[in-house]
């Protein structure tokens, strides 16, 4: 298999010149497509035959359904013993967002339970250095909702949602979405009492190699722990213990910060999500104490995901183009107000990168406190239960094609950006009352701008 640096030397061959904002033709990590359909995210750039021969194989292991081990028809076994779904595809539809519920109201699985106990930061402790949070003792860290043939799946959870009534200054009404999780079927008997359920949905794939191109100094630069400019936001980096490097770096992804790159939160996702055991998080996906997930058959090599099928799975995420911006006539004006709001000062609007492209991605990549209403109560690493990674909005006007549905913030419970925006609290609190105070007119120009970055 080629080298990643020749993979990119062959890149920037056949993408140089496409790319307007590319100062640098050596390496483009920004290629950018005008597709507006439901498969807007996974358009991918061009390729040497033998590069896309790899992307291809990288996208199959990343679509097509594994089976449990033992298998004789195919190579794609060593699902679970216990796991969410078995494709990465299933929670990542067309690479998009995921959903919170389905159709007959029942919760999606892509929006998963991410299970942890309370704990003492000690660093001493091998296990919160390598995961930055305890797992619960019985389920593990992550509710499973299926298991193989003689497995017992964990158990499932059910959904329901409070609407709650608010105005905006000029009177106009607008709902908000309080979800309500209840956890049902448990397998495994009860769990810890003091277990913390947080509700995690799954992310659009959208420009990860070009954030991991943002050099760390370029994101520290924005920290401001104790929030010496006084403007009421923070911004704090999460140091993670990444296991493709064995050492701790800045988390770049997932809602948390909680993965340092992209490779990382493959490998991680397919360890808990889909139970493949690989070499960054090797083992089954069983606690010591569900002795029918230890004891089930083993795929035939060491891992079920070995690590030249963990760099297909990368190459295939780091060649997807980003979506084009698409200006209205009102993008202008809802930028100026976007700005004028402070929504700036963490969906920071660009970016160089350290090939010299520049980027839009509209984050800071840093935590910040939103807030005891959108609290997932989930402490991972430095993320507190408040603390949310300000996520990338670029492409967030095409979730709703992708995805059929929109679903923001971290649980997915605000079904417009208008509600995703006046959940906004902590640390945004001013933008969210500063948004209430926009005319119909404004409010729209701001959402057609974010639609459109
Ligand atoms: C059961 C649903 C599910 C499956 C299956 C799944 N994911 Fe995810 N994925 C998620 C969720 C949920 C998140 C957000 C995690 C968090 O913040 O806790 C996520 C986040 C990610 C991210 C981070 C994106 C970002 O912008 O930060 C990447 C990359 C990713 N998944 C890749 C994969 C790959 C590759 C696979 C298959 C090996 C996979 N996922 C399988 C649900 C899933
Ligand atoms: C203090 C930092 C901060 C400020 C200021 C801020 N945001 Fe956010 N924004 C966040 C964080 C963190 C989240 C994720 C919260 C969660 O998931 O619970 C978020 C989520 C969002 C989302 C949903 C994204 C998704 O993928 O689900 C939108 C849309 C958004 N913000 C728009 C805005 C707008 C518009 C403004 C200004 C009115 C604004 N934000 C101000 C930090 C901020």
């Amino acid at each position: 298999m080629l080298k990643k640096s020749l993979h990119i030397a062959l890149l920037a061959l056949v993408v140089s010149g496409c790319s307007s904002q590319t100062s640098s033709q050596e390496q483009s990590v920004a290629v950018y497509t005008k597709d507006q359909s439901k498969h807007a995210f996974a358009q991918a750039v061009k390729l040497s035959h033998e590069d896309e021969d790899y992307r291809i194989l990288g996208r199959s292991f990343f679509s097509i359904p594994w089976v449990e081990a033992p298998s004789a028809t195919t190579a794609r076994d060593g699902l679970g013993p216990l796991f969410s779904a078995n494709t990465c595809k299933h929670c990542h539809t067309n690479n998009g967002a995921g959903v919170a519920q389905k159709e007959n109201g029942e919760i999606d699985r892509s929006l998963v339970m991410r299970l942890s106990i309370p704990f003492t930061k000690n660093l001493n402790n091998s296990l919160i250095m390598r995961n930055g949070f305890v797992p619960e003792p019985t389920y593990g860290g992550q509710l499973s909702f299926n298991g193989t043939s003689d497995v017992k799946y964990e158990g499932s959870v059910s959904i329901s949602y409070t609407q709650i009534e608010g105005k905006y200054a000029d009177n106009e009404l607008f709902t908000l979405h309080q979800p309500h999780y209840k956890l049902t079927s448990l397998q495994y008997g009860d769990m810890q009492k003091d277990v913390n359920v947080a509700p995690h949905i799954a992310l659009a794939l959208i420009g990860l190699n070009a954030i991991e191109a943002i050099d760390t100094q370029e994101i520290l630069k924005n920290e401001d722990i104790t929030d010496t400019n006084k403007d009421g936001i923070s911004g704090k980096a999460n140091w993670v213990f990444n296991p493709e490097t064995n050492t701790t770096q800045l988390g770049r992804y997932t809602w948390k910060a909680a993965a340092a790159s992209v490779k990382q939160q493959v490998a991680n996702a397919a360890h808990n999500d889909m139970g493949l055991s690989n070499p960054l998080y090797p083992g089954d996906n069983c606690t010591d104490k569900q002795e029918e997930c230890l004891k089930a058959p083993k795929g035939r090599g060491e891992f079920d995901l070995p690590m030249d099928r963990i760099d297909a799975i990368t190459y295939y995420l780091e060649t997807l183009k980003i979506p084009a911006q698409r200006k209205g006539s009102n993008f202008e004006k809802g930028q100026e107000i976007f700005n004028a709001l402070g929504c700036v000062k963490c969906h920071i609007s660009s970016f160089i990168t350290k090939t010299g492209e520049t980027i839009h991605p509209y984050s800071d990549f840093l935590l910040h406190d939103m807030g005891t209403q959108l609290s997932d109560g989930h402490t991972i690493f430095l993320a507190e239960a408040n603390e949310f990674r300000t996520p990338p909005l670029w492409g967030i006007g095409l979730y709703e094609k992708v995805s059929g549905k929109l679903n923001l913030l971290h649980d997915g419970r605000a079904k417009t950006v208008a509600e995703a925006i006046l959940w906004h609290g902590g640390e945004a609190k001013t933008q969210n009352e500063a948004f209430k105070q926009l005319t119909k007119q404004d409010r729209d120009a701001l959402i057609e701008f974010l639609k459109g970055i």
